[in-house]
């Protein structure tokens, strides 16, 4: 993708004693104390801060966290605990500065962090007004924040017309990267795991990727529904009869194109949802009515481990089971071992992912995984995030 990079701006010392106005993601999961309990988003922004501040500029960064009110700053909203973890990791004092819309003091070689820019009027509805006045803070605008690139805010579109001049940082370039390599140039065979409770919210990523993928691998609830749709029992599982007709024009336009949707040929069933549930492993055809499905079986995940084996990338969005239970968690096991072990490229992301990637312990196995949430899931069904096009435009 043709967008300003960072890298190229510091290479060409153009960014020596300006002022530097980093968006990043730093939207991470606190406890009921305000204590972080998981940082990779805040590791993630690290190297472009570094960066600015190695090249000489006067660096401020902001990010949202949560969905506060605008105006309406309450405790809860601050970055506090933010600026707290960003000091440890630069080794520097990262002051967190209140109100800045209208001014910021700064000096080059030093980094500060602007509080909840969701709290400024006007960031939500993407306001010209609030982000003219933000584009004045600086002389180069850096998106780096691919968490938040499907929003189109004041920080992550607005400010990004009017800066003179607008870029991707590090991270938000590697995403892109990584994403566009695994979808627009894949090595093949290209197959992608779906899976998650429901069809209904990812219809849109199934029917793109069964236009582009070579094994749709399908798991959760999503596999139970695409069950149905090939005529199969599924008891009392979770699943979307209203959106059986949608599987099966995936799977036919998939058949269409020589490619495959693997319908599960055995399952792990329980009789409740339960952490103590007893589980059954069962052919698919022998579900009982009051069965719940609650994994793919050791067979479906063999055969599966074995096409993710062959791929030349793999996408992975969803567990194919209720794997926080171990005894429902064979299936997203052999299938993340698998992707840890495979020969291709692998890109994983989404919230359950990251959880499954955690504690099969194979981060390091994964070619790349993403800090995106919703807007990894919004690549994926192939929709321009608003923060990526209008860097795109700005480079035309
Ligand atoms: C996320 O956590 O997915 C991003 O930070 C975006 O947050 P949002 O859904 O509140 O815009």
């Amino acid at each position: 993708m043709q967008f300003n990079r960072l890298s190229e701006l510091i290479a060409q010392g153009r960014l020596q004693g300006k002022r530097v106005f980093i968006r990043a993601d730093l939207n991470v999961p606190q406890d009921d104390a305000g204590n972080i309990t998981e940082d990779t988003r805040i590791r993630a922004s690290v190297p472009a801060i570094r960066q600015a501040l190695e090249a000489g500029a006067a660096v401020m960064v902001t990010s949202h966290l949560g969905r506060p009110t605008e105006g309406e700053f309450k405790p809860a909203d601050s970055l506090a605990p933010i600026a707290a973890r960003l000091s440890e990791l630069l080794g520097t004092t990262v002051e967190l500065k209140q109100n800045w819309v209208d001014g910021v003091d700064v000096a080059p070689g030093q980094v500060v962090l602007l509080e909840n820019c969701r709290v400024n009027k006007g960031e939500k509805k993407n306001s010209d007004e609030l982000a003219q006045k933000m584009a004045r803070l600086c002389d180069v605008y850096v998106n780096d924040a691919f968490g938040t690139a499907h929003r189109a805010e004041a920080t992550t579109h607005g400010i990004a017309k009017f800066a003179p001049v607008a870029c991707a940082g590090p991270l938000l370039a590697a995403e892109l990267d990584a994403l566009g390599k695994a979808l627009h140039q894949p090595a093949r065979p290209l197959a992608a795991i779906v899976a998650g409770s429901k069809v209904s919210t990812k219809l849109t990523i199934l029917k793109t990727l069964a236009d582009k993928v070579d094994n749709l691998i399908v798991g959760g609830g999503i596999a139970n529904t695409f069950m149905l749709a090939a005529g199969l029992k599924i008891g009392k599982s979770l699943a979307e009869a209203e959106l059986v007709e949608d599987a099966k024009a995936i799977i036919a336009m998939m058949a269409k194109r020589g490619a495959s949707v693997p319908i599960p040929v055995d399952v792990v069933c329980a009789k409740e949802f339960s952490a103590s549930a007893v589980a059954a492993v069962k052919n698919a055809g022998d579900v009982a009515d009051d069965d719940m499905i609650l994994d793919i079986g050791p067979k479906t995940a063999a055969l599966l481990a074995e096409q993710i084996a062959q791929a030349g990338t793999i996408v992975w969005n969803g567990p194919v089971g209720v794997f926080e239970f171990d005894q429902f968690g064979h299936g997203t096991r052999t299938l993340a071992l698998a992707i840890a072990g495979a020969q291709g490229f692998s890109i994983a992301g989404g919230g359950d992912t990251l959880a499954a990637i955690a504690k099969y312990d194979i981060a390091d196995k994964i070619g790349y995984i993403s800090t995106g949430g919703g807007a990894f899931l919004e690549f994926l069904e192939g929709k321009t995030l608003p923060a990526v096009e209008i860097l795109l435009q700005r480079a035309r």
